[in-house]
């Protein structure tokens, strides 16, 4: 059975000034050498015009917001919809992140609203789904995860352009990684769920994983069964790393 492509997307989440786009240049062009990956960024809303008319940022390299509301216009004050990402040219938009989860106070049910939201702009949603550290030594890690991807999907998501990220709360930004065996045996179960949703095309739907994934520890992490690419914070805010991700990627799926 064919497995999907790997997808390295890098989130700079609240990171980047235009003095920064030239980084994205850098990143898109080198991402273009890499045939059968597919790579992207997910940026400040304030970056998204400007990325977009740099050299590269085509079709096949992802461009995308962070967020985006569940309703497609109103009175939200300071936040912005599925409708005005595509408008502006973008093809993806990250839902569910956990820093969405817990400074924001979203719950898996939002997070469907908003994945759902876009899926009907056209847009590729990368899911975000993961535990905390205290759910992980409650042994509860396969539990929330579950629950969130379950009630997410609930809300009645396509399988086409959707990609999962399993991200341990409690490895993001930390220099942590979740060990190999834990990472395998999450992916495991997050395929499972996906085959369960959809019987002819679960197995299609991407799993990143994320969580200080780095140069030196992409190889290994993307060489795991299920690990279908990464969401990359940090080490997408420098052009030289990032790109050691996708080429790591690349060798892998060569
Ligand atoms: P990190 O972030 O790579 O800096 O750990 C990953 C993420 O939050 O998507």
């Amino acid at each position: 059975m064919s497995k999907p492509a790997y997808h390295i997307i890098g989130n700079w989440k609240m990171n980047g000034l235009k003095a920064d786009l030239q980084t994205i240049e850098a990143i898109a062009g080198g991402g273009q050498e890499f045939s059968g990956v597919i790579c992207g960024l997910c940026l400040p809303a304030t970056l998204l015009s400007a990325a977009l008319l740099k050299p590269g940022t085509s079709d096949s390299f992802w461009i995308g917001g962070q967020d985006c509301h569940q309703e497609k216009s109103g009175a939200y004050t300071g936040n912005i919809s599925a409708e005005m990402l595509t408008d502006l040219g973008c093809n993806t938009v990250i839902v569910g992140h956990s820093e969405r989860r817990a400074y924001h106070g979203e719950t898996s049910e939002v997070v469907g609203e908003k994945a759902k939201a876009a899926q009907s702009q056209g847009l590729n949603v990368i899911v975000c789904v993961g535990e905390t550290l205290e759910e992980r030594k409650a042994g509860k890690a396969a539990e929330i995860v579950n629950n969130q991807l379950s009630t997410a999907l609930a809300a009645g998501l396509s399988t086409t352009g959707l990609v999962i990220a399993y991200e341990p709360v409690w490895a993001i930004g930390t220099g942590e990684t979740a060990s190999l065996d834990d990472i395998k045996e999450m992916h495991r179960t997050i395929r499972a769920i996906l085959s369960d949703y959809s019987d002819a095309n679960g197995e299609n739907v991407p799993i990143q994983y994320g969580g200080s994934v780095k140069p030196g520890n992409a190889k290994d992490i993307l060489g795991i069964e299920n690990v279908n690419g990464a969401l990359v914070g940090g080490a997408s805010l420098k052009a030289e790393d990032f790109l050691g991700i996708i080429e790591a990627a690349a060798a892998l799926s060569s």
